[in-house]
């Protein structure tokens, strides 16, 4: 970065759903930095409810008051992603020791693909910190109100699936 201040983060992550964890450390970071660019992409040890497209369409819709902050998506490596996106900065957010020791890896082989691109992080809001994609998950196959946990789109799409469950038409 040469000393010139940066002009967009890369939020990356697979959002499957997006939550209010997230949220909130989007529109924080939307604080911070001139540009969030959120960027919904795959994680090859999760399997994931929703399709790309329809994670994409999520996060688009719960952002959409961020005027800062864009949705892209990309199939293929996150260093690669954030090279061309111009952008030299990846934020991650912590929530625990755990996080960390699955961020570090993935922070140096990113800076190892990607000489020059940065990992930063942002501690998770103490009332989030206990909150993930898959809690929500699990939650929402008991049928537990998620009203306080994810947005209204998010919410919407895990009905639709469990309804779609139910009358025997696993998966959007
Ligand atoms: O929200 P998640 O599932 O913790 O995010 C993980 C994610 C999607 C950021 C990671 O799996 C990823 O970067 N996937 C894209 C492919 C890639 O670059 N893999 C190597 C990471 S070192």
């Amino acid at each position: 970065m040469d000393g010139v201040a940066p002009s967009a983060v890369v939020f990356p992550g697979s959002f499957d759903p997006i939550h209010n964890g997230h949220l909130d450390l989007i529109e924080r970071a939307g604080r911070v930095f001139p540009q969030v660019i959120v960027a919904v992409l795959k994680n090859v040890s999760k399997a994931q409810w929703f399709s790309v497209e329809d994670r994409m369409r999520i996060v688009r819709e719960s952002v959409k008051s961020l005027p800062n902050v864009r949705v892209e998506q990309s199939a293929g490596l996150l260093a690669e992603f954030v090279e061309q996106s111009g952008a030299h900065l990846i934020l991650r957010g912590i929530r625990s020791g755990a996080d960390l020791d699955y961020e570090r890896p993935m922070a140096i082989t990113n800076q190892a693909l990607a000489p020059g691109v940065e990992t930063i992080f942002l501690l998770a809001s103490p009332h989030f910190a206990h909150l993930s994609a898959t809690l929500v998950k699990e939650l929402a196959v008991f049928g537990a109100d998620l009203s306080r946990w994810v947005p209204p789109a998010a919410q919407a799409a895990i009905a639709r699936r469990s309804r779609q469950e139910n009358d025997g038409h696993p998966r959007e």
